[in-house]
Parts: C-alpha cells; sequence; structure tokens
C-alpha cells in the first residue's frame, strides 16, 4: 500500500475548496466551571490523549472547542481551538496569519522575572525587530562553531558510549540527555550551546557565565543597538532552556524508538553506517548524508514522538482553516492550539500511523512526507530563518542525532532497553558489541 494516503493541499488559504463550511464543534462550558472541568478530565480523569481522542470522536472532527489547562488562576483566558489533524495544522507555521507574541507555553505567559524582565526570542513574534536581531545572531554563533562540532560531540560520546558507562545506572534514563550534555561541555569547551549548565547554579551565576563566555555574541547585539544586559538574558535563554528541554526529551525516546524496532532494523542501520563511514573515511557530513535510513529512522522518531507537543498561535486576522473534511472559520483573536502527536500521527497522511517504521521515509514517497513531520515548528523541508517560529536548533538536532545513531552503531550490533515515555526514563538492558566493521 502506498504510505502516501491523501494528497494535501499546501494553500490552506484557498476559500473555493470543495469542502463543506462547519461549525467549530464543541463548547467551553461556564466562565470558570467549563474550564475547572476540562482541566479535571484532562488530568485526572482522562488524561491528555484521551482528552483529546474522546473529543475528536464525539464531534466527529479534528478541530473542536475546548478549555486548555492550567486555566484558572493561571491562565486568564483558556479557550482555544484544537487542531489535532496534519492538514489544519501547518497554519500555526504561517506567520501572516497567526501571532507568535507571548504564546510560547501556552495560553498564558510566565512572569519575565525569572529572565531579567526581558522577553526572550521564544515569547517573540517575528513581525518585532528584536526576533529578528536575536535569532540571527544565534544562527551566526551556531555557523562560527559548525566545523567543531562533530569532533566535539564524537568526542563526548565516546565516553558515553563505553560500555561501562552505558551499564552505569546514571547512564540511564532523563540524566542520558544532562549527561550526555555535560559530558560535552567537559570536553568541548562549548558553553555556548550547553545545555547541562542549567542544573548547576542559580540563574544569577549563569548570567555571570554567560556576561563572559558569550561575548561574541554579546558584542555583536550590541552593535545591532541591543543592550548588553538583554542579550546575556537571551543568550541564556537559548542554551539553558530552548537547547536542554528539547534535547532531555530527545535522545532517550530517540534510543528507546530504534531500540524498540528490534534486530533487523539494528542490522540495516550498522550495513548503512559501517559501510559509508568506511567508503567517505570517518563519520563527516558527506558521510551523514548519505546515511539515508539512518536520517529516516530519526525522523520517524520525531514523527511518532514530537518532543514538544503543543503548539499555540493567535489569529491575526479573520480566517479560514481546512481539515480533511471541512472548513472552519476562526475569528481574529481567537487562539490555536495545536496537539502535534496527533498531527504526525494522522491516519489520512501516514499508513499504520501507530506503527514505528525504520523506513518510512526513504525513496521518493519517503521524501513527499517529509513536509508532514512538524517537530521543529515547521514542515520538516523547509529551514529555520529569522523571520519565522522554526526552531533555530533544527539542523544542529538532526546533525547530532545522526551523529549520535551513527556511533553507536559503529561500536554495537544491537541493544535492547526499558522506557517509560511520561518521564523519559531510559534503561540500556542488553547490549551486543559488533562484530564486524561493515
Ligand atoms: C523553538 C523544539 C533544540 C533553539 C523551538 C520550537 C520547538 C522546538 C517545537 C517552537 C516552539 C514554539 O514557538 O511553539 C526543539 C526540540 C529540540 C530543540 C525538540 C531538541 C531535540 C534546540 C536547540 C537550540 C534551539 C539545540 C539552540 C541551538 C530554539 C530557538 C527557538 C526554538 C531559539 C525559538 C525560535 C524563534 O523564536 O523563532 N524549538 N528544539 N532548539 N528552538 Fe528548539
Amino acid at each position: 500500500m502506498s504510505s502516501l494516503i491523501v494528497p494535501v493541499h499546501d494553500d490552506d488559504s484557498r476559500s473555493s475548496s470543495d469542502l463543506p463550511l462547519r461549525e467549530i464543534p464543541g463548547s467551553y462550558g461556564l466562565p470558570i466551571v467549563g474550564a475547572i472541568k476540562d482541566r479535571w478530565d484532562f488530568f485526572y480523569l482522562q488524561g491528555e490523549h484521551k482528552f483529546f481522542q474522546t473529543r475528536m470522536e464525539k464531534y466527529g472532527s479534528t478541530v473542536f472547542r475546548v478549555n486548555m489547562p492550567p486555566g484558572p488562576w493561571v491562565s486568564k483566558d483558556p479557550r482555544v481551538i484544537v487542531l489535532l489533524d496534519g492538514k489544519s495544522f501547518p497554519v500555526l507555521f504561517d506567520n501572516s496569519k497567526v501571532e507568535k507574541k507571548n504564546v510560547f507555553v501556552g495560553t498564558y505567559m510566565p512572569s519575565t522575572s525569572f529572565t531579567g524582565g526581558i522577553r526572550v526570542c521564544s515569547y517573540l513574534d517575528p513581525s518585532e525587530q528584536k526576533h529578528h536581531i536575536f535569532k540571527s545572531l544565534l544562527f551566526s554563533t551556531l555557523a562560527s562553531r559548525h566545523n567543531d562540532i562533530i569532533p566535539m560531540f564524537q568526542e563526548g560520546l565516546q565516553g558515553l558510549f563505553s560500555e561501562d558507562f552505558l551499564r552505569r545506572p546514571e547512564a540511564h534514563g532523563h540524566h542520558t540527555g544532562v549527561r550526555w550534555a555535560e559530558h560535552n561541555q567537559e570536553v568541548g569547551d562549548i558553553p555556548d550551546i550547553t545545555p547541562s549548565i542549567i542544573v548547576k547554579g542559580n540563574y544569577k551565576k549563569l548570567y555571570e557565565v554567560f556576561s563572559t563566555s558569550g561575548k561574541t555574541f554579546l558584542d555583536k547585539a550590541e552593535s545591532e543597538g541591543m543592550k548588553r544586559e538583554e542579550a546575556i538574558h537571551q543568550l541564556l535563554f537559548f542554551a539553558s532552556f530552548n537547547s536542554s528541554f528539547g534535547v532531555s526529551q530527545w535522545f532517550p525516546a530517540l534510543m528507546y524508538w530504534i531500540a524498540s524496532a528490534g534486530e533487523i532494523l539494528h542490522r540495516e542501520l550498522a550495513r548503512e553506517i559501517r559501510s559509508v563511514v568506511k567508503s567517505e573515511g570517518g563519520v563527516t557530513m558527506n558521510a551523514i548524508n548519505k546515511m539515508v535510513l539512518t536520517k529516516s529512522v530519526i525522523l520517524e522518531t520525531f514523527r511518532i514522538e514530537p518532543p514538544v507537543p503543543y503548539q499555540y498561535g493567535r489569529a491575526k486576522s479573520d480566517l479560514v482553516i481546512q481539515s480533511h473534511d471541512a472548513e472552519f472559520k476562526v475569528k481574529k483573536g481567537e487562539m490555536i492550539f495545536g496537539f502535534q502527536p496527533f498531527a504526525t500521527n494522522d491516519p489520512k497522511i501516514f499508513s499504520d500511523p501507530d506503527k514505528f517504521k525504520g523506513n518510512r521515509f526513504v525513496g521518493e514517497k519517503g521524501k513527499e512526507l517529509m513536509k508532514y513531520v512538524y517537530w521543529s515548528n515547521g514542515k520538516n523541508i523547509n529551514d529555520p530563518t529569522p523571520d519565522d517560529k522554526q526552531c533555530a536548533g533544527k539542523n544542529i538536532v538532526e546533525l547530532l542525532s545522526a551523529i549520535m545513531v551513527a556511533e553507536f552503531f559503529l561500536r554495537y550490533d544491537t541493544f535492547t532497553v526499558e522506557y517509560e515515555a511520561g518521564t523519559k526514563k531510559l534503561t540500556i538492558k542488553s547490549l551486543k558489541k559488533a562484530t564486524s566493521s561493515g
């Protein structure tokens, strides 16, 4: 069966579609009471997945209204329009249609007192000049380190992937990501993108660290007319929250899904990785570009378990959203919320969406599907720019993931793990050393 089920048109704004116009189903209930009831369902009676699933079935629609927690008294207005399919979801990436100001974590904005009174980049809409300035600065900082990244990361992995380390209790679970980062920092000396530092001290200490270690970034920010103090808070947030949160969710999940796919996939990965590394003379950029199956496995993990599941955006004007089966009118100012695990597990786009298929993105048909993977807050065929809200770390994260998988299968033939999805706790249960060099 073809894996691409429905041709989904990119132009979501067409009003001349054959789809019926439908009132957005769902209700917010009475003020406060309705929000508390939805919160109760979400946390206690149903849980996240069922919360969305039952409503989708009840309304017969992947687009509906509901209150998103936390609601009272954290969020003044928890009312959202939920998107659960892969066709309507990308409206959240269209900055001409949705405003991303202060919506980074949800329907409320946490106090800026934690970030020195500064609205950090993630809370800025691309229409705000500062967003462009700081995101561009981050890009140039990352680009200036580009050639160092592969060897630094590999050096870090040497310790992480030693058999002794993998079998130590502190290598397990959530700590793996953090420990990986610490290790990377110790050997790599890259304070600008070091997530683990967040666990080491209070904000003031971090502020001092970044005020010296981020000199190039800070000088450039000042030359662009930004205050040095603000630039330090921005840099600190890039290095701590932006990098560490996603990464600590991501790497254990990646290893879990690969482990769960079993020995046949492991053998195919090992074969691809070892032969490419042999012909290219190492784990180089060229080598990684040729690892088609490895890259597909990474994308499949991002698809099946997107590390940052919630995305929000406020309608900039009255607009029309299209799901697979209907069109819906959204009013200016309404909050749109996408729950990504449903969108990238959309059965109308992906065959057997609940199944992990390592080679799903291999070949021409596989390539076609890449635009429906949204982990970076954008279509996976696009690269982030200073004028959109796509994750600035997209390419680096994908590169580091490929290096990690490659380095692992250069050393080991197969492995098994135990994994707790909620806490991202990963425990390596067995490891088999590499028996051939490919
Ligand atoms: C934004 C995911 C790693 C820098 C985002 C967003 C997502 C995301 C979903 C958009 C949030 C929204 O506005 O709704 C991830 C994941 C990561 C990861 C899953 C790891 C697996 C990184 C790294 C960096 C980074 C390593 C830095 C090098 C940023 C920045 C933004 C962002 C600066 C804000 C972009 C903007 O305001 O335009 N990330 N990220 N991320 N990410 Fe990442």
